[in-house]
């Protein structure tokens, strides 16, 4: 019997993930997406090629991975439709390959769903999460509120019947907003895709991971979003609808507790945050332009530019502690190369308090970050392919945050390119 070991954010998302789950891929039999929908970006470059892919688990790259959207993925089917046709002309094709399943329980995403999170964020002016707009919130909401339709449902006779149930609420519900729309168009490309999804096997994912244990298969599961964006821990209201921690793992493949094994925690040299809501070590200057600039920081599904700070250690050993991390994950160092000193928060200034852990309001009474300086490596690391050859000041970086965060980071990213990637110990 193996276990499961999980790869999620620490941050508040677009750490990395979809690169480092591409380059474990080949040590994995199994690749599952445990959350989240097509909020998500995951971006992967190798061969001078680059995928963003938003629904679709990051393995498909791998001749042998399988790859299972799990029960706790919402799934928006034009989505899912357009990444397997534009991977499909890609020269990638893995439902040819049947390298990928879809759970049964998994949620779908209606076109009024992305209307109600329009409507709602619309509606919300200056105080707006802002959503990615993909519906997840709503359709989270319609999952908890037990009137959500599932994978599974697609199959039966009266799937129409009761879209169309779902839909009139949906309508209703929108009649109360001054939101105009027009679902004609949507509501055709949707049933479109329903009918290729259709081609996809459809799985218990419960009983799908569960056997794959039993047969000392290797799996990872594929964090999307970050710990911050957590529906419980994270800055809510500002959060993402789901369990973005190893928790929601469990949940989100039907998986228990104690088949949790490797927690790799992903996360970047500085920070980063896109959309609203508190950010305590945010730079709104020209230091955090410069991040955004080197670091090309840009959503992969929205095209926003992202807000930029430096690194948030209090914030990193909440995320550590919430989801068992075993082995961290150093991504976008390269980023850091052409500073003179960088900086990291250690504390926060809070209430006339000093303190190394995150508050429960940080909302109205924003923290005022500690900020240690640490000098700088001054030294193009990008094309640092051995251990060897990594910068005595990045190395005392690395090891100063392994002393903080008290868990040791196994991997180095150096660049975008899956062969930028050092193993450090
Ligand atoms: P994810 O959502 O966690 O998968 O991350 P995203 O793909 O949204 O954002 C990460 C971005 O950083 C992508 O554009 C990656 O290609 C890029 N990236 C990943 N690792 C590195 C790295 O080590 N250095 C640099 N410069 N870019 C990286
Ligand atoms: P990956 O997997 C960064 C953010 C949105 C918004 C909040 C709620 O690429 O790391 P939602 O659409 O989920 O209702 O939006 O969460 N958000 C992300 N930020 N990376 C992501 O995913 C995100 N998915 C959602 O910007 O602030
Ligand atoms: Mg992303």
């Amino acid at each position: 019997m193996t276990q499961v070991d999980v790869l999620l954010g620490l941050q508040w998302g677009d750490e990395g993930k979809g690169k480092i789950v591409d380059v474990l891929s080949p040590q994995y039999d199994l690749i599952a997406r445990f959350q989240g929908g097509p909020n998500a970006g995951h971006t992967l470059e190798f061969d001078g090629k680059k995928f963003v892919l938003n629904t679709i688990p990051s393995g498909i790259f791998n001749e042998k991975t399988m790859n299972l959207i799990g029960n706790g993925v919402v799934i928006d089917p034009i989505i899912l439709k357009r990444e397997l046709d534009n991977l499909k002309a890609a020269g990638h094709d893995p439902v040819a390959k049947g390298k990928l399943v879809i759970a049964r329980k998994a949620h779908l995403i209606l076109p009024t769903h992305q209307l109600l999170d329009a409507a709602n964020e619309q509606k919300m002016g200056k105080d707006k999460i802002g959503s990615t707009l993909k519906g997840i919130g709503p359709t989270y909401m319609d999952k908890t509120g037990r009137n959500g339709l599932r994978i599974g449902d697609t199959t039966l006779p009266d799937f129409k019947d009761r879209y169309n149930k779902l839909v009139e609420k949906h309508k209703e519900i929108l009649s109360h907003y001054d939101f105009e729309y027009d679902l004609t168009e949507k509501e055709a490309a949707f049933f479109e895709a329903i009918e290729f999804i259709k081609s996809i096997p459809h799985v218990d994912s419960e009983h799908f991971v569960n056997a794959y244990l039993k047969e000392g298969k290797t799996v990872l599961a594929e964090g999307a979003q970050g710990t911050l964006l957590d529906v419980d821990f994270g800055s809510y209201p500002f959060v993402t609808s789901s369990n973005t921690t190893t928790a929601g793992a469990c949940t989100g493949l039907g998986i228990a507790p104690n088949k949790i094994g490797h927690v790799f925690g992903i996360f970047k040299a500085y920070c980063t945050r896109v959309g609203g809501g508190p950010f305590p070590t945010e730079l709104e200057n020209e230091i955090g332009e410069t991040l955004r600039q080197v670091g090309h920081e840009f959503g992969a599904t929205t095209g926003r530019a992202r807000r930029c700070g430096w690194i948030d250690l209090p914030a990193l050993k909440y995320a550590i502690m919430l989801n068992g991390v075993t082995e961290l994950i150093m991504m976008k160092a390269d980023v850091l190369d052409g500073f003179d000193t960088i900086y990291a928060c250690t504390h926060y200034e809070h209430n006339g308090e000093t303190i190394d852990y995150m508050p429960y309001d940080i909302i109205s009474v924003k923290p005022t970050p500690v900020l240690k300086a640490i000098e700088g490596w001054k030294t193009d690391v990008t094309k640092v392919s051995k251990v060897e050859e990594i910068p005595a000041k990045l190395s005392e970086y690395i090891a100063f945050l392994e002393k903080e965060l008290e868990v040791p980071v196994k991997y180095l990213s150096v660049g975008p390119d899956r062969v930028q990637t050092l193993e450090l110990n």
